[in-house]
């Protein structure tokens, strides 16, 4: 488990210390998939690089299996909100890439790139250029390589923010499809909140300026979807559309009055 105690981020923006992330508790469980939610500028990446271990806390702790995280490690793979693909190297070699430091000889690595563009519908594509394909393909390909290493925890940063409407219901499936089927802890950042309800065992929302958490709620709906409930029956049941509306109009109010 990753625990987050009291965390507190300040950075120095502009000359000024602004206090970014204030007093951040929160428990990300293996098998659970968490999810943050909150209007830009809140500090939801800043939180995710707290547990990648690319920002040090100003104040708290954060800890794996109550050991300290002190920087980066292989227990947790990140997919940032841009790609950051080689894009002179093929899909292949983007995804293979991840795992030189595991040790694989080439061809292991190779197979292991393989199962997991079949894994993310990206098989076909394994030779092509990452410039000839597109933005799309380009956020699975980020998906598959952070998969391939097999870290425990997923940190994903909008995972599937460039994606066309309809590719992006397919994959947000194919995603809890991969959540279940690997036990993996995942922590991920979205912009929409039909994708958050749908996806999140624990849908975190953050209010701005200072970052922090407004409320966490324990939803099931992609539980009902792992135990055969198609998304549509589950993104049109009543309750859903309900919690959807009360946070849209939540997010709205607040946005404007800090507008
Ligand atoms: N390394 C840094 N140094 C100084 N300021 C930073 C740093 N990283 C982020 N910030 C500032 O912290 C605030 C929160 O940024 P962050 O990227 O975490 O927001 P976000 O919620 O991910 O926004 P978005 O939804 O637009 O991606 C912003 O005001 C940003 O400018
Ligand atoms: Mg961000």
């Amino acid at each position: 488990m990753i625990r987050l105690q009291s965390i507190g981020v300040t950075f120095e923006i502009a000359g000024n210390a602004v206090e970014v992330l204030h007093d951040i508790s929160l428990d990300l469980q293996d098998a659970r998939l968490t999810v943050v939610i909150g209007e830009s500028g809140c500090g939801k990446t800043t939180l995710l690089n707290v547990i990648a271990g690319f920002v040090t806390p100003s104040s708290g702790t954060v800890t794996i299996d109550g050991r300290r995280i002190t920087g980066p490690g292989a227990d947790r793979g990140v997919v940032f909100q841009d790609d950051a693909l080689l894009p002179w190297q093929s899909v292949l070699e983007n995804v293979a890439f991840g795992l030189r430091l595991s040790g694989l000889p080439k061809v292991e690595r190779e197979a292991r790139a393989h199962e997991y563009l079949a894994l993310t519908g990206l098989d076909k594509y394994a030779d092509f250029p990452i410039w000839k394909i597109s933005g799309g393909m380009r956020q699975r390909v980020g998906l598959a390589r952070a998969l391939a290493v097999d870290p425990r925890f997923l940190l994903l940063d909008e995972p599937l923010g460039a994606l066309d409407a309809l590719t992006r219901e397919r994959m947000q499936e194919h995603l809890l499809r991969i959540w279940k089927a690997s036990g993996k802890g995942l922590f991920m950042i979205t912009h929409s909140v039909e994708e958050a309800l749908f996806l999140a065992t624990d849908l975190v929302l953050l209010r701005a300026r200072p970052g922090r958490v407004e409320t966490i709620r324990q939803l099931d709906f992609s539980e009902r979807f792992a135990a055969g409930e198609s998304a549509r029956s589950i993104k049109s049941d009543r309750y859903f559309v309900k919690l959807r509306e009360e946070i849209l109009y939540d997010l709205l109010i607040h946005e404007e009055q800090s507008a």
